[in-house]
């Protein structure tokens, strides 16, 4: 299982590259890969899994952030009218997005940053996700809101990007336009 200490943290050269495409069919490797993905994403929101392991609570996680540069993410989170979204990906891409933004009021943060990051990161409002399930079948998923936010964040760590990045560094609180807000 993953803990905490297989997370690399920023400043690790590999949170900032491209990560690869994952072979289809995937590999029984790539397979446990995306499901330990998830597995650490649930095991952190169990309360007592999580003090027993010393895993800090996510809501994602993206294969760059445990230092394989390959294109598979898990998200798990539960929507405020407590829909779960549970989804481990590979390849995923989004297709088509909203004009509307939007962002958490809280701002982000990330299991591979040890330190609050204030400021508003400005994402699409709806997207649609196309991505290989991990029995290797396509599946497309139409998002919004929070859950959006989350993939949208872990999408990133694919690119080497970081949420930080997207925050305006004069002004981290600034209105962004046409954006609504997403409280957590
Ligand atoms: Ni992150």
């Amino acid at each position: 299982m993953i803990t905490m200490e297989d997370i690399i943290r920023e400043g690790h050269p590999s949170l900032r590259k491209v990560a690869e495409e994952v072979a289809m069919p995937p590999s029984e490797e790539d397979k446990e890969i995306l499901g330990s993905l998830l597995e650490y994403v649930k095991n952190s929101q169990d309360p007592e899994t999580a003090q027993k392991y010393g895993l800090r609570t996510g809501i994602g996680l993206a294969a760059p952030q445990i230092d394989v540069l390959k294109r598979m993410l898990a998200v798990h989170v539960t929507d405020p009218k407590g829909n779960l979204y549970s989804y481990a990906l590979f390849n995923p891409k989004i297709v088509s997005h909203s004009v509307e933004k939007s962002y958490l009021t809280s701002g982000e943060g990330c299991l591979s940053v040890d330190r609050h990051v204030p400021g508003y990161v400005p994402r699409y409002a709806r997207i649609t996700v196309k991505g290989i399930d991990i029995d290797g079948n396509p599946v497309k998923v139409r998002l919004k809101g929070m859950p959006a936010i989350v993939f949208q964040h872990e999408l990133d760590h694919l690119n080497g990007i970081m949420f930080y990045d997207h925050i305006n560094n004069e002004n981290p609180m600034s209105p962004i336009p046409d954006a609504t807000p997403v409280d957590r």
